[in-house]
């Protein structure tokens, strides 16, 4: 595995669609009119360009997440906190038999500004990778300008809690996050508060599902509550999550609404473990050693429970912790 420290992005000059081809360590990508081609020394894969563009958005906003973002069962990325491993084939039974698999290791900064390049060259006028199929135009075709404010949207991140003074705010129509249109039935009406004296300060309540319901993205898991290292992170889903998530710790999964259905594997090899179904009101815990990818027949609200303690990796890479948090 060579370790790049070179910081700038290369790019070539348009070509004959009209888009930039890129190359970091050893790994090269273009695109043309319907796909994204990357090469490695020791292989080449081809990808949908929607598919591509959709899962690059997430792992540039989450600044590549916990563990591994799968782009499909070949491409990925590996974060390791500082540094983040992009791979082919190295999570892919086939490829490791084959030795075709390929891994190249890189300061954060320097993945990330080609992986931001790529995802501004690459997305046209009126594509949103964050969007539902429903509620976004296409991502094919020669390049037809950008779509800069879809791709870099803040990301929500809460210190303590949306709707604590100084934190993040509530959506509303007047912050631009109108309802959505398969949550036309979520209540609006926000929490009442009776503070004890001396307390009217020191006592916030939000309405998530009405938070949840103007939620203009997809399969984007944001911070909105903070108790030291346990984060809750909901999100709205709809259609297919974009990337096969690779856990480095456990994750619970509560379905506030709706239905989704996952697709459980194992992380490193790719077999299949589980289909699971989780409707209203369904917890989960799923296993650090396993990837998973889910599939939401019409918009749904899951929270996400991540634990942030960046000792998790370490203690279960060691078997210093269960893969499964509970025993039944
Ligand atoms: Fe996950």
């Amino acid at each position: 595995m060579a370790t790049q420290t070179l910081s700038e992005v290369r790019a070539s000059q348009p070509g004959d669609h009209g888009y930039r081809s890129f190359s970091l360590g050893e790994f090269a990508f273009s695109r043309d009119e319907y796909f994204v081609y990357v090469k490695w020394p020791t292989g080449t894969h081809v990808m949908s360009a929607d598919t591509f563009l959709k899962a690059l958005q997430r792992d540039v906003a989450w600044n590549f997440f916990y563990g591994i973002v799968n782009f499909d069962a070949v491409i990925g990325t590996v974060n390791h906190y500082g540094t983040v491993d992009l791979f082919a084939g190295r999570y892919n039974d086939a490829y490791r038999k084959a030795e075709l698999d390929h891994v190249e290791n890189y300061a954060t900064p320097q993945i990330r500004a080609t992986f931001e390049a790529i995802l501004a060259d690459w997305t046209n006028d009126g594509f949103d990778p964050f969007a539902s199929p429903a509620e976004t135009g296409n991502a094919f075709g020669a390049k037809n300008g950008s779509n800069t404010p879809a791709i870099t949207r803040r990301r929500v991140v809460a210190k303590r809690m949306v709707g604590v003074p100084g934190d993040e705010v509530p959506r509303s129509d007047a912050t631009g996050h109108p309802v959505n249109r398969h949550f036309l039935d979520v209540p609006q009406d926000e929490p009442e508060i009776h503070a004890e004296p001396g307390f009217e300060g020191e006592v916030c309540a939000f309405n998530l599902f009405s938070y949840l319901s103007r939620s203009d993205v997809t399969w984007n898991p944001s911070v909105v509550s903070v108790c030291k290292d346990s984060l809750f992170c909901p999100t709205t889903e709809e259609y297919i999550l974009p990337v096969i998530h690779g856990n480095d710790r456990v994750e619970w999964f509560v379905q506030l609404s709706d239905e989704i259905f996952w697709s459980v594997e194992d992380r490193d090899s790719g077999a299949v473990r589980a289909k699971v179904v989780m409707k209203a009101g369904d917890v989960a815990a799923m296993p650090a050693d396993i990837r998973h990818q889910g599939y939401s027949p019409k918009r749904s609200m899951l929270l996400v429970w991540e634990n942030a303690d960046g000792e998790l990796p370490v203690l279960l890479a060691a078997g210093k912790l269960p893969n499964n948090p509970v025993d039944f």
